[in-house]
This record gives structure tokens, C-alpha cells and sequence, in this order.
């Protein structure tokens, strides 16, 4: 089920502060436009926020020399987007933002040559969501998915310290994600790939963000267990990391792409 998104939603509490505290992964971006070999594009990010991997997909491809005819960042969150249009409008004035969920973007059918949806995908509704790509796409469109998947997560520093953080995600399995499209015919599967980062974080940077719920996962847990959970995860960060101020953890991702037949 999606997130209901009528009023203030958990986003648009982040919004001023969320591009400070989650890292912009090049790796993905750099995986979407070697795998798709196109002279122009015609995007669309689902659950975009504050835009920051639509606009850095858009100077990738600029930069291979593709043209980016159009592209729409869709988002509930007006606290994101509101956040995006302040950059949004100086540096790129072509976006499209749009607030909307990601089942009823308004965008004309077959008019989209790349979905994409970073970071998002466990909080769009799926089923309406699959249906509205299969309307967009353009045929032989792609659709791009970057996520966290639940097997990753235990992998991940809260997923590690943070008791039942796992338990609380919502992010997809690697099963779901390779049989996303099992019931539409149209639309399959074509690469996928995994990614591991190094992330390299001080003790204050990771209570700040915790403490200010940057994963929704964190939100939600009930007030008093997130507190009792936080103080032992502050304890286990401590027992079990020596140097405070340089934290190192690995940070693993995938991506998946798929394809609209012709
Ligand atoms: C974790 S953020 C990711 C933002 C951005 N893609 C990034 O990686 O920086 C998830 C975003 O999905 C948005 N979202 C949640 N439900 C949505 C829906 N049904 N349709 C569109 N966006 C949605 C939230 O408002 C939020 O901005």
C-alpha cells in the first residue's frame, strides 16, 4: 500500500536538510547511460525529491552527448519539490516538477523514453504505479529502479546496530524486484546489477541522522521503542567501531533495469 500523502508527509519535514544528509550514488547514473543507447531521452523520476538524480542524469547525458528533450520529476512531497524548484530554476529551468503520485503522473501516454525511481520504489503503490509506467513508457522505453534491497539492509551500519531495523524497512527483496513485471506481458526484465559503496561517516554525523529520522525507516518505529532502540545503537557504535570521528561501512545497492517491448 502507498503512503497516504494528503498533508505534511515525513518528506516534507526532511525536505530543507535531506540532500546534506544521503549520499548521491554516480555509479547508478553512470549505469543508466551506458546501458541505454538512445540520441535523445525523454525522462520521468518517480518519487524524485528534491531532484537531485534526475538533474545529475540529465548533465550525464548531456555530457555523452544525448539531448534530453523533456523531463519530469514526480513527487507527493511539495516540501522536496518546492526544495528542487529553488535549484531547479536556475540551473535547469526545463524541469517539469510535478506533484503527484507516481500512479497518476497526468503525463501523456507513450511519451516517456526512461522512468526512473531512485531510492523510492517501497514507498510508491506498486501495482497502480507498474500500470501508469506501462501507459508512459514509449515503446522500447526503459525503466530504471535504484534500491536497497531487504537483503542488503542487515548488511547496512543501522541495519547491523540498530535493533529490528530490518524488520521495520519496507525495502523490496531481490525476488520481488526480479519478477516485478511477472503479470505484464510487455515489459521485462533486461539487466540488473548490484553496487557496493564505502561509506566514510563520523560518530555526530550518524546520530544527527538518525535523530533526525533520515531513513523512514526510523520513523517508523514507535517514539519509545526508537529510543530505547537509539541508545543501543549508540552503544554498539561505540563498542564495536575504534576510531569515532572515521566510521567506515560498506553500503550496498542494486539496480534494476527493465524494457518495454517494441
Ligand atoms: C527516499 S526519498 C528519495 C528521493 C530521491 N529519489 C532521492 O533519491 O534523492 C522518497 C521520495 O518518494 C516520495 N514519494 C512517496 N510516495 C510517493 C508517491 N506515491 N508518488 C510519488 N512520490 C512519492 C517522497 O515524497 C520522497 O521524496
Amino acid at each position: 500500500m502507498a503512503e497516504q500523502w494528503i498533508g505534511r508527509t515525513h518528506f516534507d519535514q526532511l525536505a530543507r536538510k535531506y540532500d546534506c544528509y544521503r549520499m548521491l550514488d554516480e555509479a547508478p547514473v553512470d549505469y543508466i547511460i551506458r546501458a541505454i543507447n538512445r540520441t535523445d531521452q525523454s525522462i520521468c523520476d518517480l518519487g524524485c525529491g528534491t531532484g537531485r538524480y534526475l538533474i545529475a542524469l540529465i548533465k550525464a547525458f548531456q555530457a555523452s552527448g544525448v539531448v534530453v528533450k523533456a523531463a519530469h520529476g514526480v513527487d507527493t512531497s511539495d516540501g522536496m519539490l518546492k526544495t528542487t524548484k529553488l535549484e531547479g530554476d536556475i540551473h535547469h529551468p526545463s524541469i517539469n516538477w510535478v506533484l503527484a503520485s507516481s500512479d497518476r503522473t497526468g503525463l501523456p501516454s507513450q511519451s516517456i523514453s526512461l522512468v526512473t525511481a531512485f531510492n523510492s520504489i517501497h514507498h510508491l503503490p506498486i501495482p497502480e504505479t507498474l500500470a501508469e509506467v506501462e501507459r508512459i513508457l514509449l515503446p522500447n522505453g526503459f525503466f530504471a529502479i535504484y534500491t536497497r534491497l531487504l537483503e542488503q539492509e542487515s548488511e547496512h551500519i543501522w541495519g547491523q546496530w540498530f535493533p529490528r531495523y530490518s524488520e521495520y524497512s519496507q525495502v523490496p527483496t531481490r525476488e520481488v524486484m526480479s519478477n516485478l513485471f511477472e503479470h505484464h506481458e510487455y515489459i521485462r526484465l533486461v539487466s540488473a546489477q548490484d553496487f557496493t559503496f564505502e561509506r566514510k561517516v563520523s560518530f555526530t554525523w550518524i546520530c544527527e541522522q538518525t535523530e533526525n529520522k533520515y531513513y523512514s525507516t526510523l520513523g517508523r518505529y514507535p517514539q519509545q521503542e526508537f529510543e530505547t532502540a537509539y541508545s543501543a545503537f549508540v552503544e554498539n557504535i561505540k563498542s564495536n567501531y575504534e576510531y569515532l570521528d572515521k566510521i567506515t561501512y560498506p553500503s550496498n545497492y542494486s539496480i534494476f533495469l527493465y524494457q518495454l517491448a517494441s
